[in-house]
């Protein structure tokens, strides 16, 4: 049976972190109760010349470099962003180019930030589909560039950054003891589409827009739906929570990942935590924390890893795969 195993990780994050003591000079905002509410105590702002582009291409020449290849060895480039250089072409095809790579296909992926979740499936299924054999699967955003920076409730909780695999198809056995992705799961519910959204786009008001959150009510509903994803992805690969080396969830907030891995029963020490210094990075918020824990040696070859994200949509996810 054919997997999906990832053979290179890499990240990238803009030059200029922004503290939370900064905002207490833009609205009215504490560091205490950024802290307190979040977990979040920085994040990385992209400057004029960093774009969802730019971090995108330098996480995947990392990620390139990690797998020992070249752009010429890769197929098939999916980016997840809602930060898009320009509403099209797709910004994968732009990175595709930066990276000199002018064979394959490439395309970009919206799914808010469940996108790297969703991105990683779809790579998965057009590798084990035989549409490509080794996939670039990239999160990358600038948040900073749509966020309303007069707003409390929103403009302190994103920043801006990119996270990159390599995935490529390998022989498994068809049992959870094999490299690659094992299992996943997605859902959305356009039902849920005012709570989390910008208020533009080029077929309503011709502009970009702004990000606008109900925070609390996202809060209520996101630790019920990411339990319920993983709980999915536990009974598709016969496997419980005693069994998950690490887990890797999106980065939104402090709160919601402890409750989450508490509901679950995965002991706090297998939780990956990076939202206190990069906020929350969208689409690049799972890849970024993967890359952290690579990076620091905490996940190695043969682990077994869980990766979760919810976001606007709403959409949700998990995935499963043996590193
Ligand atoms: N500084 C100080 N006070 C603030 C701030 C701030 N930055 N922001 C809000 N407040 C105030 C509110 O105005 C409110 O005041 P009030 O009681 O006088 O009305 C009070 O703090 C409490 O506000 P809540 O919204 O109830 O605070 P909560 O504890 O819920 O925390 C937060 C807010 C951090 C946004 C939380 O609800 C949250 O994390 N929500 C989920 C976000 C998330 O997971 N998003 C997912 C994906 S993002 C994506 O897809 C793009």
């Amino acid at each position: 049976m054919m997997r999906s195993a990832v053979r290179g990780i890499g990240s990238a994050l803009p030059r200029r972190i922004m503290g939370n003591k900064e905002f207490e000079g833009l609205v009215d905002t504490s560091d205490e109760w950024i802290v307190q509410r979040t977990g979040i105590r920085q994040r990385h702002i992209a400057a004029d010349d960093e774009t969802t582009a730019s971090l995108g291409e330098d996480a995947a020449r990392k990620a390139l470099e990690n797998a020992g290849l070249e752009p010429g060895d890769i197929d098939l480039i999916v980016l997840a962003t809602s930060t898009p250089n320009n509403t099209f072409p797709a910004t994968a095809v732009e990175i595709q180019d930066r990276l000199g790579m002018h064979h394959g296909y490439a395309f970009d992926l919206q799914a808010v930030c469940s996108g790297f979740v969703y991105a990683i499936t779809v790579a998965d299924l057009h590798i084990r589909g035989g549409l490509a054999r080794r996939a670039l699967v990239i999160g990358s955003e600038t948040f900073s560039r749509i966020l309303d920076w007069s707003d409390r409730t929103t403009c302190v909780l994103f920043g801006d950054g990119a996270g990159a695999v390599v995935i490529e198809g390998i022989e498994g056995e068809g049992s959870s003891a094999d490299r690659g992705i094992i299992a996943s799961s997605l859902r959305s519910d356009g039902a849920q589409k005012d709570k989390l959204y910008v208020d533009g786009g080029p077929s309503t008001t011709g502009t970009v827009g702004h990000l606008r959150m109900q925070g609390r009510e996202v809060f209520k509903h996101a630790v019920g739906m990411i339990t319920d994803v993983i709980e999915n992805v536990f009974a598709k690969a016969d496997v419980t929570a005693g069994d998950i080396d690490w887990f890797v969830p999106h980065q939104a907030n402090k709160r919601i990942i402890d409750a989450s891995a508490r509901k679950l029963g995965i002991a706090e020490e297998k939780v990956v935590v990076t939202v206190d210094l990069h906020g929350n990075t969208s689409a690049a918020s799972v890849p970024l924390a993967l890359a952290h824990a690579v990076a620091d040696g905490r996940i190695k070859r043969g682990d077994l890893v869980l990766l979760e994200a919810m976001g606007g949509g709403f959409t949700w996810g998990a995935v499963l795969l043996r590193w």
